[in-house]
């Protein structure tokens, strides 16, 4: 395996590293531990000790957030990429009504008379630009979904509602949002009611270091109404704008990686999957280790209900093929060929069951102790 130093090597032997350079200094090599080997001298090594390091290797596919978070891109190859957006606020501002006129407008306005499928995420269009957005609902998903490592989002909206202000859930999102280290556009919301008062919501916000650009600040604030679609075009301008900054990009040459949004079993379909693809580009027939399943991928549809046959960078899609249901924020890689991603997707079931049957002994002695 590329990149593997002598501890590394030691380690993955079960022996000393001064006895592996003890050993590569009689092959004439002269190493110290932190020192990277190449392919050969590693199977030269490894068939010393009676082992297959190509078998060795395989074992490790297991460990595919090696794969996801490589990070070796073709800098030739970037391309400028759809930013992700995820949508949060307090309950009853707004936030299912903005994605719903979103989607709405998108679908009458392309094809007319398109079904429109829920798949948990869809892309929007403004000005022939692309913006991806996440309907996650809640602030739970986006947290699961960043405690398993999968950052997916590029930019929160932020909807707060002009007649009800700053509430817990506001405060909720925007410590999500920080931690994540998104920047956050405000969507003041509800303008059209009365008594809506977006300029004390923007005062309130100042507590958080959300201060409008008018006063001084850097984040950009929308007044809309998500019920009667008021400044919603604004509202994705403001969002391309932010994208415009963070210059987003992806190399699309590379084997396809990305996240779960959702899934769930389909009586007739089996395993059904929206996945959102990150780096590189999901094919057809691509095999993939997706959390701690595997397979081919089957069929891929758009929030449309099309069929397509690759999906790029910043693209969610509903996938087919799967042998098992895997978790929100779980992560996806395409693999070489179809034999180690069921190793690997194997190998990962096999771990994640040890895991659950080690924390479930200990939660037993917990018990124990605590009933006692
Ligand atoms: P949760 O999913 O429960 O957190 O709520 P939500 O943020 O998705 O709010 P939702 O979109 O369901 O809206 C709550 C209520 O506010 C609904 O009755 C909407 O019709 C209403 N509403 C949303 N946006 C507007 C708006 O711009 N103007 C007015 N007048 N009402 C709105
Ligand atoms: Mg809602």
């Amino acid at each position: 395996k590329v990149g593997m130093n002598v501890q590394d090597l030691a380690k993955l032997l079960h022996r000393d590293a001064s006895e592996i350079i003890k050993k590569l200094f009689l092959l004439g090599i002269v190493t110290n531990q932190n020192q990277s080997l190449d392919e050969d001298t590693i199977e030269i090594l490894a068939a010393d000790y009676g082992i297959d390091a190509k078998q060795k290797e395989e074992e490790d596919l297991a460990d595919i957030d090696r794969f996801f978070d490589d990070e070796t891109v073709n800098e030739d190859a970037l391309e400028p990429r759809a930013p992700v957006v995820t949508i949060m606020g307090h309950v009853d501002h707004g936030k299912t009504t903005l994605l719903d006129y979103l989607r709405k407008t998108n679908v009458t306005e392309g094809e007319a008379g398109g079904i429109t499928q829920h798949i948990g995420a869809y892309q929007a269009r403004l000005d022939g630009r692309l913006i991806t957005f996440l309907d996650t609902p809640g602030h739970a998903a986006f947290s699961e979904m960043r405690a398993r490592g999968a950052n997916v989002t590029d930019i929160t909206v932020l909807v707060v509602a002009a007649d009800d202000g700053v509430q817990p859930q506001t405060i909720e999102a925007i410590n999500h949002a920080k931690a994540a280290g998104t920047p956050v556009i405000v969507a003041v919301n509800k303008i059209d009611k009365e008594g809506a008062n977006p300029d004390q919501v923007m005062n309130q916000l100042m507590a958080y270091d959300l201060v409008p650009e008018e006063y001084g600040g850097s984040t950009i604030f929308v007044k809309i109404s998500a019920k009667q679609g008021q400044n919603i075009d604004q509202l994705l301008e403001m969002i391309l704008l932010e994208a415009d900054v963070l210059e987003l990009k992806a190399d699309p040459t590379q084997p396809g990686r990305g996240s779960v949004i959702e899934a769930r079993l389909d009586k007739g379909r089996g395993p059904v999957s929206t996945v959102l693809v990150q780096q590189g580009t999901l094919h057809i027939g691509d095999p993939v280790v997706v959390g701690n399943t595997y397979g081919r991928i089957r069929t891929m549809q758009n929030e449309k209900g099309e069929d397509l046959k690759e999906a790029k960078p910043a693209t969610p899609v509903q996938i087919t093929g799967l042998n098992a249901v895997p978790s929100a924020g779980d992560r996806f890689v395409v693999m070489a060929d179809e034999k180690s991603a069921r190793a690997a997707g194997e190998e990962r079931e096999k771990r994640a069951r040890e895991e659950v049957r080690n924390a479930g002994s200990v939660v037993t002695l917990d018990t124990l102790f605590n009933t006692m």
